[in-house]
């Protein structure tokens, strides 16, 4: 069976060299508006590319405002302190997710409270975080949310859009907005995604993206700030620009601020991705259904989108019997020049969180046990 799915993966791939997991490709402007960019100087952080990237993601994703950064990471830190977070108080996350979305909540001095996430959609469950709340905090006089064993203001709540697909955010803003808990999207990996017809990372306060490359889109790497806030906006880019009070010649600093601004020269290259992003998600959408269709005779379970959701199908998955069997494909596939890969080690497993707060996390559990992303590049499949 093993040999199978290689088989299969490395027909769609039409390759017998090594089948990566996931690639960039650059089939349009990308050199004319690297040159283009380069020719102008302005390759730094000024430059008329960061805010046409900007302005594309802005109408793209339907958020009143976006603000480019460095990379998703300096982005997610940004997020937090927009959303207030401040040292000694908590923020809610998910264990099931990529390093430097726990890492963002210590970047601020604050600790991460871990909530499981469903099954069906990989990311935070709204059903166990209200479980969670109801036995685990109460509402002070000021009408925040405190952990009853750490005392700690609950201030934000970062769930994860899990290898692109949305998680219950109708629910999950109901639960927080119940509990005064502000909601800032890790949706790094779900440009292109949509829950009910809204792009993920406009569902919450504030949501952030990333254009690192292995992603669909790269602007080699990236970051994004999304909000509907006015005042949100401007500060995020005080912030990424060392809070520099804009003037002709002077050196005026209002706060301590951050070098997080996108360069132009990556904007560039996120121009001309952008005018191919629409492709790129038809053509992963196509390799979706082609790898559905195959794993359905083999008893091996395919992750779809959940429902009321359009995914971007960013890392394509499937679930394997146990951990013994998850190891055994990987082994083969990796050895066998086709590149798969586990889920995350579970955050809360390593040194930096193993002592942080958490409520039951099998659900994250069983889905680290068995997950295995399989190659996932934009690919040209006959229809
Ligand atoms: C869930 C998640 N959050 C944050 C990031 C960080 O983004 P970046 O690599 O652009 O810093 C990534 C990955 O790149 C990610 O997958």
């Amino acid at each position: 069976m093993y040999d199978e799915i290689i088989r299969f993966i490395r027909k769609i791939y039409g390759t017998g060299k090594p089948v990566p997991l996931h690639e960039p490709r650059f089939s349009g402007n990308e050199k004319k508006y690297l040159l283009d960019c380069i020719d102008s100087t302005y390759v730094s952080s000024v430059g008329e590319y960061v805010s046409g990237f900007e302005k594309r993601i802005k109408e793209y994703c339907g958020s009143p405002y976006a603000v480019a950064t460095v990379n998703g990471t300096s982005a997610l830190h940004l997020a937090l302190i927009l959303a207030g977070v401040k040292p000694g108080e908590m923020v809610i996350t998910q264990p099931l997710t990529f390093i430097a979305t726990a890492n963002a909540v210590l970047c601020c001095g604050a600790s991460p409270l871990f909530i499981d996430v469903d099954r069906e959609t990989m990311g935070l469950s709204p059903g166990k975080l209200a479980e969670y709340l109801k036995a685990n905090s109460k509402t002070g006089d000021d009408g925040y949310t405190y952990h009853s064993v750490s005392g700690q203001l609950i201030r934000a709540c970062l769930p994860m859009h899990t290898f692109g697909h949305p998680g219950r955010m109708d629910e999950l803003n109901d639960v927080c907005t119940k509990y005064n808990i502000t909601v800032v999207e890790d949706s790094a990996e779900a440009i292109g995604s949509r829950y009910k017809g809204r792009h993920a990372g406009t569902l919450g306060a504030i949501g952030v993206l990333s254009f690192n490359g292995n992603k669909i889109i790269t602007t080699g790497g990236g970051g994004m700030i999304l909000t509907d806030n006015a005042d949100v906006a401007k500060r995020a880019k005080h912030l990424t620009t060392q809070a520099k009070i804009p003037h002709r010649w002077e050196f005026a600093h209002d706060e301590a601020g951050y070098n997080y601004r996108m360069p132009n020269i990556n904007a560039a290259l996120g121009c001309a991705q952008m005018e191919k992003l629409d492709l790129f998600l038809e053509k992963k959408r196509t390799l979706a259904e082609t790898y559905k269709k195959f794993f359905d005779g083999t008893g091996i379970p395919f992750f779809i989108e959940p429902e009321h959701c359009r995914s971007n199908y960013w890392l394509n998955c499937i679930f394997m019997k146990d951990r013994e069997e998850r190891d055994r494909f990987l082994q083969f596939s990796n050895d066998n020049g086709v590149m798969t890969r586990p889920a995350w080690n579970l955050v809360t497993t390593l040194p930096m969180y193993k002592n942080a707060l958490s409520g039951n996390l099998d659900n994250a559990r069983w889905i680290e046990e068995r997950l295995v992303n399989i190659p996932s590049s934009v690919v040209d499949i006959e229809t």
